[in-house]
């Protein structure tokens, strides 16, 4: 039977190797919707050869050039914010592949649940931010929600073998980034060429960025929490610099499961696409002898403050973790724009923190205020840095 496919970020990483997976897949899978932020041609390019329904730009200055490329096929397009939502709740649509990155995909992300929608989730900082109240809208309206992140990936398909009530802990594995040797001394002046030459993985500039910080370890142990309802302290993070195991679960009786593959976003991509089936792609299967070792450390929480902070976070919950994603996305950015240094961005999420009274119990307005409140707040420690 036929898929309809509709993914948010399609100018992206994951968006771009999403579209690999697709061609891959063969004609049962269709694109139903494609959105960008602001790369509108390559949007247009993707428009012309996959014919969807609909796209959405989000950044609205770019809304006539779209409609200049596009003016002669029969596409309706969408303009800002707005047209992520209207994407997310498409009747026609069976798979909403979110690959947005930051805060930004959240509205869409909740509408998607409302509908009772496959949700292929990527952009990560929605669960972050609103991970209760997404698996509620999810579960109150019968939808279903799909890891794309390598590790959630593979402890989804670990959990299998157990139920949740068995599990005694889930391990998130951790590249260590192009910092795992560094001290903190080498960390204080690490410039942006370094930070983004990630020894692994070929990904976006922002979670590049979260992954030398070791910030996106930090918010994939909360994302962990919502996905799989599972309590933080029995969520672990170990170093694993080859990328090969993408993370275990450990059950009761003492067995470890884990998924293992190639470091590349189509398995899992692929396996949130036609789950629960499994079909011959393209990532290259592994070789274990060419690989030899396999190595794991535990991560070094002085010189990753980032991951202390994560668990702090994750235990305080409430609007902490709203704080925690929306410093972080404010201080990348400005880390990426060189208003501040490397070192900075965690300082100031940390100070962000601290700054901020954590209201226990979130709805979307706490998040919406939270998220603003935090940004306000970098771009004043951003100055005193
Ligand atoms: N890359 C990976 O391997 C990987 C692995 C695991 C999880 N993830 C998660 O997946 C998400 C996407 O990561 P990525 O590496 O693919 O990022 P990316 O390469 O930077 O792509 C981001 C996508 O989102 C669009 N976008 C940017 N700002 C937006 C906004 N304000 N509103 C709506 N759309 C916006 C971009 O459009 P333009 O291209 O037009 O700017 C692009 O299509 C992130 O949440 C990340 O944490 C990524």
């Amino acid at each position: 039977m036929t898929k309809q496919i509709a993914i948010l970020g399609s100018t992206g990483s994951i968006g771009k190797n999403a579209l690999r997976v697709i061609d891959s897949l063969g004609p049962e899978y269709k694109i139903v919707a494609l959105s960008a932020h602001s790369k509108v041609e390559l949007l247009a390019e993707q428009a012309r050869r996959y014919k969807p329904k609909f796209v959405a730009i989000t950044n609205s200055d770019y809304a006539e050039q779209l409609r200049e490329f596009l003016g002669d096929l029969d596409i309706e397009i969408l303009v800002g914010p707005e047209g992520l939502i209207e994407i997310a709740e498409l009747q026609e649509m069976d798979i909403l592949l979110t690959a947005v990155v930051g805060a930004a995909g959240l509205p869409a992300v909740l509408a998607a649940g409302r509908k009772g929608k496959r949700l292929a989730i990527a952009n990560k900082e929605p669960l972050v931010i609103a991970g209760e109240l997404l698996r509620k809208e999810i579960e109150k309206n019968g939808g279903v929600i799909l890891p794309v992140d390598s590790e959630h990936s593979a402890v989804f398909q670990a959990m299998q073998s157990g139920s949740k009530e068995q599990v005694n802990k889930i391990i998130l594995t951790a590249s260590g980034g192009p910092f795992r040797q560094a001290t903190a001394e080498d960390i204080l002046n690490v410039t942006l060429e370094q930070a983004l030459a990630h020894p692994v993985w070929d990904m976006g500039p922002k979670i590049t960025i979260d992954s030398a910080t070791m910030m996106n370890k930090a918010f994939e142990i909360i994302e962990a929490r919502w996905l799989f309802d599972i309590s933080v302290e029995k969520i672990e993070v170990l170093i694993h610099p080859e990328s090969i195991v993408h993370s275990i679960v450990e059950f009761v009786d003492g067995s470890m499961i884990a998924q293992l593959g190639e470091p590349d976003m189509c398995l899992p991509i692929q396996y949130a696409l036609t789950y629960p089936e499994r079909v011959a792609g393209i990532a290259r299967a592994l070789r274990l002898e060419e690989i030899g070792t396999l190595t794991f450390e535990k991560p070094n929480l002085q010189t990753f403050r980032a991951l202390s902070l994560g668990y702090e976070v994750a235990r305080t919950g409430g609007t902490a973790p709203v704080v925690f994603n929306a410093a972080n996305e404010a201080a990348v950015e400005g880390f990426l724009a060189s208003r501040i240094k490397f070192v900075n961005i965690v300082e100031i999420i940390e100070n962000c923190l601290n700054r901020h009274n954590v209201k226990p119990t979130v709805s979307l307005e706490d998040v919406l205020e939270a998220d603003a409140w935090a940004r306000r707040e970098v771009t004043e420690l951003a100055c005193s840095v």
